[in-house]
């Protein structure tokens, strides 16, 4: 049996900015798992997670393709990666075989709960891994995030791809994301998925890179209890962009002078001036979600910002926002206690959560 772990990711800066190809956004991969399990089987395969329901998932093989008998299914970030990988085995001359797929994850509370970790990303960078592992395509670290973007975005084609980079590659990173569109536009038309992989020109826009923060400066993950939907909120946000709520020109400046800031706090080992780039990254977020009406900071991540910063950190909201977890960076300098003691009376959930490390391969 083949078991890959993926870690879960948290977004430190530039949130709905990271999805125009070229603007950057900083993230950091967290030690909470979710893993894939992999096992030959006989005919046909499987995918069976715990959370997504009791009856597996039987797919076949559909020419060079593949079928499934549903549409729309939490799966589909599986399969879409499995349909990708059996292109380039077939590609490769790889033999075919069955397998079944299961899914564990630490990405959600016990009952299920998810805490906004990036479980889709972490389960589509551990299927690609796992499968690649068993097909034996030797994979650069570098080509297997390629290939989950590639299968992401034909099932989200929005979606940055900076979690599947932070879960690829683990530690801190700043990543600028390549032109998906285009990308799916060469998949559509049925370009070999191994050249795509290769060609440099396709992938222009990608950059990736990797940041160390200082000893010095604290990362504390909150979870605000209250489950928040990425896709329903990016869709929103984008929504309200095209009808012109928003000057989306001065929102990409300030949210690229807020990284390029962070970005420089970071390698300067400055952990005060981190603290400071992320209480601008806060603004910039809440003045996204004051133009287009949006509760991207809803009031248990204000709540969660707020007591951060009267303890000299400061805090945020991760990712899409609407709820699910927030981050605070707290230099040297700040009361950490103080901010346990608030979280604790306004019902945060303090998570003990620290960074996945530097898995190589930027
Ligand atoms: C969601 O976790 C982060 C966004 O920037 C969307 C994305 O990067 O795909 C809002």
């Amino acid at each position: 049996m083949i078991s890959v772990s993926a870690p879960g990711k948290l977004f430190v800066a530039g949130e709905y900015a990271v999805v125009e190809p070229g603007q950057p956004a900083v993230l950091v991969a967290v030690d909470r798992y979710l893993t894939v399990h992999l096992r030959e089987s006989v005919e046909a395969g499987t995918v069976h997670s715990p959370e997504y329901g009791r009856l597996p998932l039987v797919w076949r093989r559909d020419g060079d393709g593949v079928a499934i008998d549903v549409e729309h299914h939490p799966y589909d970030y599986v399969m879409s990666v499995i349909t990708l990988v059996e292109r380039l085995r077939a590609e490769r001359g790889v033999a075919p075989r069955f397998f079944d797929l299961r899914i564990d994850s630490q990405l959600d509370d016990a009952s299920g709960r998810k805490f906004g970790l990036g479980s889709s990303a972490a389960v589509t960078v551990a299927t690609v891994r796992a499968l690649d592992e068993f097909y034996g395509l030797g994979l650069t670290r570098r080509q297997a995030f390629q290939l989950a973007l590639l299968a992401t975005v034909r099932v989200a084609p929005t979606a940055s791809g900076g979690d599947l980079a932070a879960s690829t590659f683990g530690g801190w990173i700043r990543y600028s994301a390549p032109d998906r569109a285009r990308l799916r536009a060469r998949l559509d038309d049925g370009v070999a998925v191994g050249d795509l992989l290769v060609d440099d020109e396709a992938w222009a826009g990608l950059d990736l890179r990797r940041l160390t923060p200082p000893a010095s400066l604290r990362l504390l993950v909150g979870w605000t209890g209250s489950p928040a939907s990425t896709e329903r909120l990016v869709d929103q946000v984008q929504r309200r962009h095209r009808a012109g709520a928003y000057d989306q020109d001065v929102f990409l400046a300030e949210s690229r002078d807020c990284v390029d800031a962070l970005t420089a706090a970071l390698d300067a080992g400055d952990d005060e001036a981190a603290a400071a780039a992320l209480r601008s990254a806060r603004g910039v977020i809440r003045r996204l979600g004051d133009a287009t009406g949006l509760a991207i900071e809803t009031d248990g991540l204000s709540t969660l910002a707020d007591v951060a910063e009267a303890a000299g950190a400061a805090g945020k909201s991760s990712g899409a926002g609407g709820g699910d977890c927030g981050i605070v960076l707290a230099p040297d300098t700040a009361d950490v206690g103080r901010i346990m003691q608030g979280w604790e009376a306004h019902d945060i959930r303090h998570l003990a959560i620290s960074v996945h490390p530097d898995a190589g391969g930027v």
